[in-house]
């Protein structure tokens, strides 16, 4: 199972985007940065993208990671690293809007900055980036819980939406402004880049999205929303990580966690039948947790190389 994961994930010829979303807390953190160095360290250039506002990044690899440009990760060749820190990113955002709408003389300019998705769109923005010129032949991303990275991925549609819109009331707008049209131009050309970047990230190959979740009864809940979720947006869910699985050798008669393993045994089951049709991989809970580049080497062993679980 781990090598059909490897083989899904493992750029031939073109960069490869992975993804991992999942409910908070299930360990996408934990498995996209150990994807990143997994791959890095097999040889691929990669490069780690996270949008978490805290700084789990920098504290994982202690050391700086800033939202603006791209680092080389000290402790780990091959692997850059970038956090984008979402109320940032709208900034430049909205300052590029305020600069395409301002020239509509206020007209439209108050409402279509202040929309409530800007911080999601200004992140997208960012992965728009990225998807149109890949830096490396591995990106990964630590995307936000489910719900928000399901509204970072719908923004652009009624992005693109509302900039047709625009630029078919703009062109009236224009001529009674006497408006120069290049504006609506640099609007046509915002829709082309985003709709090219929906079509990497609804493309099986060029992207994997994978779900990291919990064998419990809300995470299997939850992830089958956010499965039919991203299935609307055109985006297939190729795999799932079940994070946390309890292993048979380290119960050794505890009760309690004998108890756990039974409960999840049923949720396992539950897994595989229910998501049949992914690739799906299994993380047992470790007896530490996973913020040294080590626990980050040990994780990607079990998910992809040659750590066998127990
Ligand atoms: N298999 C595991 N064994 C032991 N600890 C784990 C395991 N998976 C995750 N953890 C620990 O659980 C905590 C949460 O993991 P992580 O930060 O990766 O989750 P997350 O999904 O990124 O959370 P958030 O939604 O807040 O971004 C961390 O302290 C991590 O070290
Ligand atoms: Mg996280």
């Amino acid at each position: 199972m781990k090598h059909a994961l490897k083989k899904l994930m493992t750029p031939n010829g073109k960069p490869k985007y992975l993804f991992f979303g999942g409910k908070g807390g299930v360990g996408k953190t934990s498995v996209s940065t150990a994807t990143a160095v997994w791959f890095a360290d097999h040889g691929y250039s990669t490069t780690i993208v996270s949008t978490d506002p805290t700084v789990s990044l920098s504290t994982m690899f202690h050391q700086e990671i800033p939202g603006d440009n791209l680092v080389p990760i000290e402790q780990v060749s091959n692997l850059c690293g970038l956090n984008i820190n979402p109320t940032d990113a709208k900034g430049v955002f909205q300052s590029r809007l305020n600069n395409l709408m301002g020239q509509m003389g206020g007209i439209l300019g108050g409402d279509a900055i202040s929309t409530p998705c800007a911080e999601e769109m200004a992140t997208f923005d960012q992965f728009v980036g990225f998807l149109e010129n890949p830096k490396s032949q591995v990106i990964v991303f630590d995307t936000a819980p489910t719900g928000k990275t399901l509204r970072e991925l719908a923004m652009p549609f009624d992005w693109a939406g509302y900039m047709e819109k625009q630029i078919r009331e703009g062109k009236e707008l224009a001529i009674l402004m006497k408006m120069d049209e290049s504006s609506l131009e640099s609007l046509k050309r915002d829709k082309e880049r985003y709709e090219n970047a929906l079509a990497v990230l609804r493309d099986p190959v060029d992207t994997i999205f994978s779900l990291v979740l919990l064998p419990e009864r809300l995470p299997v809940e939850e992830t089958q929303s956010a499965m039919t979720g991203l299935d609307k947006l055109g985006i297939p869910v190729q795999a799932l990580v079940v994070n946390q699985t309890i292993e048979t050798h380290v119960i050794e008669g505890n009760r309690f966690l004998a108890a756990r393993a039974q409960l999840q045994s049923g949720y396992q089951t539950e897994i595989d039948q229910r998501f049949a049709s992914l690739e799906r991989a299994r993380l047992p809970l470790l007896d530490h947790d996973i913020s040294s580049l080590s626990s980050l080497r040990e994780v990607g062993e079990f998910l992809y190389g040659t750590k066998e679980r127990g």
